[in-house]
């Protein structure tokens, strides 16, 4: 299997957990003979101060050159007086748009080890397995007109979509679901907004090609709640870009810390990874940060891109292994017994560890 990587780490904490996630995804080469070549670009707040601009040319050309792009996080405190377009974030939705991906896939898994590390308690967390299907080219983020008229102190932001545009958003939703527990989940706002009756109503014909998936339909604000009261309920959740965004975080809080949550940009050019978490510049470079959303979504390479998806399970089996023996970083520390405080490089190297293993015991079983 060959696979070329474009490797963006981008700013803040994103160099240091990109670090732990592509030296496993270098592991997973070497112990499967597998050829996969790394290159790095810029991106973001350390692009601009490089180049001027969140997206340099040679970035975006490395990226669409590559079979995956591995992203860290942009964003950075230096920057927060510019405007939208200029600032870090700028150049993530830049390259979304460049590389064309609209099905962001966020899984929110809850690990029995981090029970404690959640404020929810353990009986509502139990065996929650959420996966989010977020749009993620269309909506606010994208829709024009878009601007802030600073004499007439107005603004706009323009939430649009197309039929087009929900339609195939939906049937990546329905593909997912029917291969895991048959439910989608379709989040929107239908008793105020006009985009979300389209989007409803394009949801629900798409349904009918699904007859084995079941389909509910829920409104933003009571699925915020019910995703914290009975997260076990959902299956596939499928929503617009916003929407998308701010409920992926809050299930964070499901599985005891935003640092968990990795993600997958299917459906472009070239699929494009990046971890949930934003760049933390408060604790970048102090080896606080948690590098198992970064390494979880190195297991989404392998699984979207490489389809390698017994290697993919394996690094996920390796990530709970680490953490059954305790190790924790110190956003998910709260709360555990005979837990171990680590760093980020260790933590990475303990998944290293159980991830050999684990891989060299079955090729020793296939050798026999
Ligand atoms: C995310 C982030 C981005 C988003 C920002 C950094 C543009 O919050 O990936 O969730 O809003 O999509
Ligand atoms: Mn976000």
């Amino acid at each position: 299997m060959r696979l070329k990587i474009a490797v963006l780490a981008g700013d803040g904490i994103g160099p240091e957990v990109t670090r732990e996630a592509t030296n496993i995804l270098r592991a997973v080469a070497e112990l499967g003979g597998h050829d996969f070549s790394f290159v790095e670009g810029l991106i973001g707040g350390v692009a601009i101060t490089a180049s001027g601009t969140p997206l340099p040319t040679a970035t975006l050309d490395a990226a669409l050159e590559s079979d995956a792009v591995l992203l860290g996080a942009v964003g950075d405190n230096k920057f927060n007086s510019l405007t939208p377009d200029k600032r870090p974030e700028a150049g993530l939705l830049q390259i979304r748009q460049a590389l064309g991906g609209f099905a962001n896939l966020r899984p929110s898994v809850a690990y029995s080890a981090l029970s404690a590390s959640s404020p929810l308690r353990p009986e509502v967390t139990k065996d929650v397995d959420i996966l989010f299907v977020r749009e993620l080219l269309g909506g606010l983020y994208f829709g024009s007109p878009r601007w802030w008229n600073k004499e007439t102190n107005e603004a706009i932001n323009t939430m649009r979509y197309t039929r087009d545009e929900v339609v195939r958003v939906a049937r990546v939703a329905f593909e997912l679901a029917s291969k895991r527990r048959k439910k989608v989940t379709s989040v929107d706002k239908a008793n105020v907004l006009e985009v979300s009756q389209l989007w409803r109503a394009t949801v629900a014909e798409v349904a009918k090609d699904y007859p084995e998936v079941t389909l509910e339909h829920q409104l933003v604000d009571s699925m915020a709640m019910h995703i914290m009261n009975i997260p076990r309920n959902f299956d596939v959740v499928l929503t617009e870009n916003l929407f998308g965004d701010i409920l992926s975080d809050e299930a964070g809080v499901i599985t005891g810390s935003l640092g968990m949550l990795p993600s997958a940009t299917i459906g472009g050019a070239v699929n494009l990874y990046e971890p949930v978490h934003g760049s933390a510049p408060d604790i970048a470079g102090t080896g606080k940060a948690n590098p198992l959303g970064a390494i979880l979504t190195a297991a989404m390479v392998l699984r979207h891109s490489a389809g390698l998806e017994q290697d993919a399970r394996a690094v996920e089996q390796a990530v709970q292994k680490v953490l059954d023996a305790g190790y924790r970083s110190a956003d998910i520390a709260r709360g555990g017994e005979n837990v171990q405080l680590v760093s980020t490089q260790e933590m990475g190297k303990r998944v290293h560890q159980a991830l050999t293993e684990s891989i060299d015991r079955r090729q020793a079983m296939h050798a026999v």
